[in-house]
């Protein structure tokens, strides 16, 4: 090979379900590219002109009739169960923000079968965290254990610790909302809980404990993984900046949804 970077010119044409916080920062991350254009499910057409190169539909069945090379779920748990599968179904790969809706038995299976029928695959991305190529490596070598902590300022959960009659303690000191697994995390915490569920797909459930701290003592969203295992042990830790657009989602979470279309579609990974 030559001292040059290749080059692949190749129109990318990616569908999106979602035009919230993620969605939109994953589509203006993408467009930059001019190789890139976008066809996007919303369920109420965007108030603001849309930019160049991506065009707004109404329904699923419009999306997948577009023939997108890859889909990107940004929407929802209840989204993702209910459009997913189809486009799955349909051959065409899926990069999935809402992970948490494979807490639910129904979903993960109805996703496996429509991957069969489609011969398509479900992209699960790093979202907020990483390390999930180490943590699967290690689960190979036998028994591992992980702990997720999601550690969120306590204004991120003044609903849940008002009602626990914990709001007063969590000024003060870190206060545990949560612990147990992962499915049941992403179950009580649909919106939040995606990255312990990631974790755990990539550790095994069983090998899994998640927490929920309301912590004064951070000011950013901050994740933390312990594993110890036969392959040695490890701690990660990402304190996530929200993004300069959006301060209601961080920053990482787009940029990881289009690392990964990206890698789907780069010819070398
Ligand atoms: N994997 C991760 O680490 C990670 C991190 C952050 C957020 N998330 C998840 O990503 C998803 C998007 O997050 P966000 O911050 O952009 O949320 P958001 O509320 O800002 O945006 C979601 C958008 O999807 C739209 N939507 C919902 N259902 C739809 C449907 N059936 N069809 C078309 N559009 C639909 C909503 O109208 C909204 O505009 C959420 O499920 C969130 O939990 C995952």
């Amino acid at each position: 090979m030559s001292g040059e970077t290749p080059t692949d010119s190749t129109e990318r044409h990616v569908g999106l379900i979602g035009y919230g916080a993620a969605g939109r920062a994953c589509a203006a991350l993408l467009l930059a590219d001019p190789r890139y254009r976008l066809t996007v499910l919303t369920r109420s057409p965007p108030g603001e002109p849309l930019p160049d190169r991506l065009s707004v539909v109404a329904s699923l069945d419009v999306l997948i009739a577009a023939c997108p090379r890859i889909i990107v779920e940004a929407a929802s748990a209840e989204a993702f169960a209910s459009l997913v599968p189809a486009c799955l179904r349909a051959g065409i790969d899926v990069v999935a923000a809402s992970i948490g809706a494979l807490q639910s038995q129904e979903t993960g299976d109805a996703v496996v079968a429509a991957c069969r029928e489609g011969h398509s695959r479900l992209v699960l991305p790093s979202g907020a965290v990483g390390g999930l190529d180490y943590i699967a490596a290690a689960a190979l070598a036998g028994d591992i254990a992980v702990t997720y902590t999601s550690r969120k300022p306590p204004a991120a959960w003044t609903a849940e610790l008002t009602e626990a009659g914990l709001a007063e303690a969590a000024r003060s000191e870190p206060v545990t909302l949560f612990e147990g697994s992962a499915p049941e995390a992403a179950k009580l915490y649909p919106r939040n809980l995606n990255a312990g569920l990631t974790v755990a797909l990539a550790a095994g459930i069983d090998r899994t404990r998640v927490r929920v701290v309301a912590d004064p003592s951070v000011s950013t969203n901050t994740h933390e993984i312990e594993v110890t295992g036969a392959a040695g042990d490890a701690y990660l830790r990402f304190a996530n900046k929200p993004s300069p657009d959006n301060p209601k989602t961080s920053m990482i979470t787009a940029l990881s949804l289009a690392s990964a279309v990206q890698k789907r579609l780069d010819p070398m990974q």
